[in-house]
């Protein structure tokens, strides 16, 4: 059973919301110059990552009192239920165990009496030998030719995770040629196998479900395409293979179920990279950095299930996060990753935290009167700063951020990285240290204004300073560092979760678009006048009728 606090109602809530008039009144770069301690007290080391979150409106009695906070909320035994196969996504009436698909220390995990772990390496041994004769071109498509093209039809989990991995490892990649199709739109899949040849093209058809509407359309037209471009229905099995937890609705699909990959209920699928759906990753970059990505991952599940609050790192993550969100009341976070590979890094964990915390009831059905979980939105360092940054240097809202970087570019040439880098320490120095009066009128003096022009201009050209970030240095992105950063991210939102005492694991809200699209599409067929729903919904639709 998870706890069951009501945050607001602790001490450390309390003590907080006192706290923050005082820091609040305060700047980050005075507490610098009167700490010169800082950076290491507001900072930790994982392996090869640096997280430095010392450039935030804290002080040591916020980390204190967050952490007890923490403590009030019984962090601890929620974590120990979590890795213990507990069911802890209650509403689905489901354990969360995606630590238990990266858990290469191999202890067993246990749910309804039964160790899951020996089914887990089942699957990951059939992964292995799979991506073995893809990439060494042992596998042969029906006119025994090696296969060149993989496309991965799947949508949200089942899509987001393996494109942002395989985008962010592609340094890493083999001969292979990945594609990812997620859109029912037509023109994704239309796009996509525009000069692709059936002879040597693979479909993963990922999905957790077998029933996503998206997918399956999607699969059928690929499965269509492969039959009209020469294959026959006996050669589907060369050319199609499932990840799913769903035996049943893979054989209905007329895939072979010796070509199925299974998982489990028990992974959700927002966090199911590390599961048979991240095949396609493992064909990418072969199965030892597949491997790789998972011991990164399983290193920070270890370091999050046995380090203290103090120095751990997904917790601090999570409650400098609370603290924005509850205290400051920030509405969104954004994640901007100074590293070109990472750029689908933002919109892979808009679905992880948006989907999990985007919850307004809480553990007893109670509707919440408090903010839960924030907008996630991001792009890559420096498109970014030509693009939004002015909102969140001289705007009205208080944006949180994290930059991400690597120390060590996968494509050094010439000053470019040292060029991405200066930019991802200035960017979070002047967050913090903004401009003042002082030092704008200085240098519109020194650039010739008079003073009247001085004073006109003035205003605009400063900026208040005291904006918050978190900086990952990375000495490189690997796969090992890669499974690191995910995983963190993951505890994090599961911390947040904990604390703002909602269910992560469960999406009900995304459910009822799925029911609604079903109910209108028959509508669709014929055209005959809709008039069953609201006025400005019959005129759309009706609309939609008269112009296709
Ligand atoms: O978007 C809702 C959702 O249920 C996600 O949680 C999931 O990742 C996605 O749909 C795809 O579901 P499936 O893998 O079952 O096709």
């Amino acid at each position: 059973m998870l706890p069951n606090t009501d945050f607001t109602t602790t001490r450390a809530f309390k003590y907080l919301a006192d706290h923050y008039i005082d820091i609040n009144s305060k700047s980050i770069s005075e507490m610098f110059e009167f700490d010169a301690e800082r950076f290491s007290k507001f900072s930790l080391k994982f392996e090869d990552i640096l997280f430095d979150y010392s450039k935030n409106r804290i002080d040591e009695e916020t980390v204190a009192l967050l952490i007890q906070l923490a403590r009030e909320c019984s962090l601890n035994k929620a974590i120990e239920a979590m890795f213990s196969g507990e069911k802890i996504n209650a509403t689905e009436g489901r354990p969360v165990l995606h630590i238990a698909l990266r858990n290469r220390s191999n202890t067993p995990i246990f749910v309804d009496g039964k160790d899951v772990m020996p089914d887990v390496n089942k699957v990951l041994d059939q992964m292995k030998a799979f991506s073995a004769d893809i990439i060494s071109g042992n596998w042969k498509g029906y006119t025994g030719k090696a296969i060149t093209d993989v496309v991965n039809i799947g949508i949200g989990g089942s899509d987001l995770g393996p494109v942002m991995v395989t985008e962010a490892l592609k340094a890493y990649k083999n001969h292979l040629q990945m594609h990812f199709v997620s859109n029912v739109d037509g023109t994704h899949i239309v796009e996509t196998l525009k000069g692709l040849n059936p002879e040597t093209t693979l479909f993963l058809i990922a999905s957790k479900t077998f029933t996503t509407q998206e997918t399956m359309g999607n699969a059928h037209s690929a499965r269509d395409w492969f039959l009209a471009g020469g294959g026959k229905e006996a050669d589907v099995a060369k050319h199609f293979a499932a990840l799913s937890t769903n035996s049943e609705g893979v054989s209905k699909f007329g895939i072979d179920t010796k070509n199925m990959f299974e998982f489990w209920d028990w992974v959700g699928g927002r966090y199911s990279l590390w599961s048979a759906i991240g095949l396609s990753i493992a064909l990418s970059i072969g199965f030892e950095n597949f491997v790789e990505l998972l011991s990164g991952a399983h290193a920070i599940d270890e370091h999050f299930k046995t380090a203290e609050l103090e120095e751990n790192i997904p917790a601090i993550m999570a409650l400098i996060g609370i603290w924005y969100n509850n205290f400051f009341e920030a509405e969104t976070n954004a994640i901007l990753p100074y590293d070109q590979y990472m750029h689908r890094f933002a919109a892979y964990f808009q679905q992880g935290d948006m989907e999990s915390n985007g919850k307004h009831v809480d553990r007893n059905g109670n509707a919440v009167d408090y903010s839960t979980g924030p907008i996630i939105w991001g792009e890559p360092g420096t498109n970014g700063q030509h693009a939004f940054y002015q909102l969140i240097h001289q705007g009205t809202k208080l944006i949180p951020c994290d930059f991400i970087a690597p120390a060590i570019s996968h494509n050094p040439l010439g000053e470019h990285h040292n060029m991405l880098l200066s930019n991802f320490f200035a960017q979070t120095e002047a967050l913090m240290n903004g401009k003042t009066r002082e030092e704008v009128v200085a240098e519109l003096k020194k650039s010739g204004k008079t003073d009247e022009e001085i004073e006109k201009l003035a205003p605009f050209k400063m900026f208040d300073g005291n904006r918050p970030t978190n900086s990952f240095l990375l000495k490189e992105i690997t796969p090992r560092s890669l499974g690191s950063l995910i995983a963190m991210y993951e505890h994090k939102i599961f911390v947040q979760g904990i604390i703002w005492n909602i269910y992560s694991f469960d999406q009900w809200g995304v459910e009822l678009g799925k029911q609604l699209a079903g109910k209108i599409l028959p509508e669709l067929k014929d055209d005959s006048e809709v008039s069953s729903h609201d006025s400005s919904t019959n005129g759309l639709i009706n609309q939609y009728k008269a112009w296709r």
